[in-house]
């Protein structure tokens, strides 16, 4: 795993978008593996800018995200498929029609995992796979358990995952207990995956995942076994 230590959270941003732009200069048509939480903001940020200087098109790209929240859909302003409209979507030139997040709204959620799977399948997997870290070291929604699922899969949220999503919900309680989330064999699947982190908070889960024991109880921790891992992060990971 290649780690790089960013001296703060702008050049961590700036470094993920060049990534990206460099994927997209070598096929434009590439899949973008896409996810949600604060710290992808950044990147996602910088790649509009990029767009709005003529520095790269998406118009031929396809996104795929990592997982949604189940009961919520796009008009709620905490989905994630809302979350990547207004981050992201709607201030590129890509075609909203070429980019999927798992329906949350689906009534038979299982149904929504394997079309899901079949989707990724369908797009031959991303080339480049964008990972935010829990502070548990949860990738997607793959959180810390016994027994990791390969496959996209319904998860129950964890409480300190649900607390630490709860920043704009009105509480904890409120944060759905559910979601969906593409499984280990989904995620490990993407030619390239660049793993962002920011703030201390997030030091011990990186730590686990470059230099700790591959343990399902530290789902990060699997990226070891991938051959083009990228981490970027805007601390030391040594003490
Ligand atoms: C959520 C997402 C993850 C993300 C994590 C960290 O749980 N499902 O994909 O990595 O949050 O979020 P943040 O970047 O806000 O710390």
């Amino acid at each position: 795993m290649e780690v790089i230590r960013a001296a703060d959270y702008d050049e961590l941003s700036v470094c993920a978008a060049e990534m990206i732009i460099q994927t997209l200069k070598s096929k434009n048509d590439a899949v973008l593996g896409l996810a949600t939480g604060s710290t992808p903001i950044g990147t996602y940020k910088r790649l509009i800018e990029a767009y709005r200087q003529g520095r790269v098109s998406f118009a031929a790209a396809k996104s795929i995200n990592l997982d949604e929240y189940v009961g919520l859909g796009e008009n709620d302003p905490n989905s994630y498929r809302r979350f990547m409209n207004d981050m992201f979507f709607n201030n590129i030139d890509i075609d909203v029609r070429n980019t999927y997040v798992p329906d949350g709204l689906n009534k038979n959620i299982q149904q929504e995992c394997m079309r899901y799977d079949m989707l990724y399948k369908r797009l031959g997997g991303a080339d480049i796979q964008l990972l935010g870290i829990g502070v548990n070291a949860h990738i997607g929604f793959n959180e810390p358990a016994d027994k990791l699922v390969a496959a996209t899969h319904v998860v129950k949220l964890s409480q300190s995952t649900r607390m630490a999503n709860s920043r704009n919900f009105a509480s904890a309680q409120a944060v759905p207990e559910y979601a969906v989330t593409l499984g280990m064999a989904g995620i490990l699947k993407a030619k390239k995956i660049v793993l962002l982190a920011s703030g201390e908070a997030k030091r011990e889960a990186v730590a686990k995942a470059v230099y700790g024991d591959i343990d399902t109880h530290a789902p990060a921790s699997f990226l070891q076994l991938h051959d083009n891992v990228t981490v970027i992060c805007d601390f030391c990971l040594a003490k």
